[in-house]
């Protein structure tokens, strides 16, 4: 990819584009060779196209756990608020990110946080070029509606959205 990039601090980038809010959701698979589950958090799972069902994310280069499981199904969970926890482990670069959490399988056999607001089973089909992260595209194989509350990320806090009563 050849760009004309102008000169923008990456700080200053990272302070105004998190102004976006978005909601944190958990990227889980198993390893093909020893079936470990291995997975990561991302801000940037969305929706792509209804037909097909396409959702896409975007996975930084140096991530060393979306190689682990790309090649399979994963499962997405969307957090729920008050799972900051499973936030902060998901996201640390903890050898065992799964040891404290509460999960159970999806039916590919894909780790899926109990308690999340939504679940989207999924197996990507495109990686693009995306600087120093790829832009995953993934089918939808399945999904359901969870609990609660998202958890939102906005300003670098992990904050909740309240949706007004009707
Ligand atoms: C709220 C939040 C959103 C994040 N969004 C992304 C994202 O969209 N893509 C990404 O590659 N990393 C994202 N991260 C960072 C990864 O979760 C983190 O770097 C993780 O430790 C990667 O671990 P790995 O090396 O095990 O893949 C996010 C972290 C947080 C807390």
């Amino acid at each position: 990819m050849t760009l004309s990039t102008p000169t923008i601090e990456p700080r200053y980038f990272r302070d105004v584009i998190g102004h976006l809010p978005t909601g944190v959701t958990v990227v889980a698979g198993r390893e093909p060779a020893t079936g470990a589950p291995a997975g990561l958090v991302v801000g940037t799972f969305q929706s792509l196209s209804l037909d097909p069902p396409l959702v896409t994310f975007s996975v930084a280069t140096s991530s060393s756990s979306w190689p682990k499981i790309r090649s399979g199904h994963f499962s997405a969970s969307v957090l729920a608020d008050g799972q900051h926890d499973v936030c902060r482990a998901m996201s640390s670069k903890q050898v065992d990110k799964f040891a404290q959490l509460d999960w159970s399988e999806s039916a590919e056999g894909c780790p899926q946080i109990n308690g999340a607001h939504a679940w989207i089973d999924c197996k990507a089909v495109h990686e693009l070029e995306g600087g120093d992260h790829v832009i995953v595209v993934a089918e939808v194989l399945r999904l359901e509606a969870g609990h609660g509350q998202p958890l939102i990320f906005h300003r670098g806090q992990l904050g909740t959205y309240h949706q007004p009563q009707s």
